[in-house]
């Protein structure tokens, strides 16, 4: 980040105590930091100790006139490589998203021409809150990107999503934007894991799926500089740092998902969705019969979300598929890409001797229009970001 120049918007939550921590670690990183202190984040960090870690004068909302002669407001936001709002505050966030302008904070933000990254943190329901969740579409629309916020403990004492992206999270963010990779500027959506269908509250279907495959593909994305769009159901393994996390548990919930993320100029399915859902979940739990005959189970298939995108009409440019297969790989994954019309397909032997479902190495086969291509057997990671290089390829 040497030399990078952040203009960095302070809102008033809690989180804005892990701040004086961002600043030191953008700072060891080479970053130049232009700190701006709205009223509220004045509540919770003195901008004498904002000054002092970012050797740098901190702007107020008492931006008298002498500064406004000496760096002019519109100035000041154009002069930063980036606009980092941490934490953002659902009040600051709302203002975006209308393009209020009643402060010096808000006026910054709409006066720049500069890319913006936002790290919100609030409470859960007002995370949750349709207003919130419009307001987070509208600006992610607006091309403004957001970081987190991740699922945790709050400081007034709820659970759930609404706490502000950890401090590394935000570095490899920062980080992955100033890298410039062969994928900057791109949006790449990954789905990942299992899904569960649920038979009654507390029974449902599943698979192996650990998420390691998707996982490591979304963070050599993002270290080649997209902003990831990750689409996960309950992994073993937990989601990279520094992509835009959407948890899911159901296929139906996993579709929902995908295409409320559209458009993006690539998609990549690792997930391994169930075929199957039940056609009635329970409401209930399923009680054993007194007549000891077994629950008949009755299914519904499930919507295939490779094939929906790839027939959308916000249909990326590039659609991947991956096909776990046990017998026939290549022939099968072949008529796979054609029934489903997406561009690749990612094709693997699931058979249990392979020890590839849930391990840490893969041997897959890539089949484009061109035919078939065998990589030799190598850790989930390498194959991971040799793809992203092949995704980066062909998106340039
Ligand atoms: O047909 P099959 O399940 O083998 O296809 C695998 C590919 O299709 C994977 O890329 C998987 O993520 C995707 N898929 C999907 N929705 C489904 C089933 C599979 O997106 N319902």
């Amino acid at each position: 980040m040497n030399e990078k120049h952040i203009l960095l918007i302070i809102s008033g939550g809690i989180a804005a105590v892990k701040l004086p921590e961002l600043i030191r670690r953008l700072t060891a990183q080479g970053a130049r930091i232009t700190p701006v202190l709205t009223q509220s984040g004045a509540q919770f960090v003195t901008p004498l100790s904002i000054a002092a870690l970012a050797r740098s004068k901190v702007f107020t909302e008492l931006f008298d006139l002498t500064e406004e002669a000496q760096m002019g407001h519109i100035e000041l936001s154009r002069a930063a490589d980036l606009v980092l709002v941490a934490p953002a505050t659902a009040q600051i966030m709302a203002k975006m998203a209308q393009g209020m302008a009643d402060d010096l904070a808000t006026t910054l933000l709409l006066a720049t021409d500069t890319p913006v990254m936002i790290a919100p943190s609030m409470n859960v329901r007002m995370w949750q809150h349709p207003a919130t969740q419009r307001n987070s579409k509208r600006l992610q629309e607006d091309g403004v990107q957001i970081i987190g916020p991740n699922d945790g403990e709050m400081a007034c004492g709820e659970y759930g999503p609404g706490r502000m992206a950890e401090v590394d999270e935000i570095l490899a963010r920062v980080a992955g934007f100033f890298r410039n990779g062969p994928l900057s500027g791109r949006h790449v959506l990954v789905t990942s894991g299992p899904t569960h269908e649920p038979i009654d509250p507390v029974r449902y279907i599943a698979n192996r799926s650990s998420g390691a495959q998707g996982t490591a593909l979304a963070a050599a994305l993002r270290d080649l500089g997209a902003r990831v769009s990750f689409v996960t159901g309950p992994a073993r393994v937990p989601p990279p740092k520094g992509v835009d996390v959407h948890p899911v548990q159901t296929a139906q919930e996993m579709l929902t998902a995908v295409e409320g993320l559209l458009p993006a100029d690539a998609a990549v399915f690792t997930a391994a969705v169930a075929d199957w859902r039940m056609a009635d979940a329970h409401g209930q739990k399923i009680k054993k019969q007194s007549s000891g005959a077994p629950p008949v189970l009755q299914f519904a298939e499930n919507p295939d979300i490779l094939a929906r995108v790839s027939a959308h009409e916000l249909r990326p440019q590039l659609v991947v598929g991956f096909a776990a297969e046990t017998e026939h790989v290549i022939d099968n994954a072949t008529s796979k890409r054609l029934r489903k019309g997406c561009d690749w397909i990612v094709a693997n032997d699931v058979t249990p001797q392979t020890g590839i479902m849930g391990g840490a190495h893969n041997k897959i086969t890539l089949i484009d229009k061109a035919g078939a291509e065998t990589w030799d057997e190598m850790p989930k990671i390498d194959v991971a970001r040799r793809l992203a290089q092949r995704i980066a390829d062909a998106l340039t």
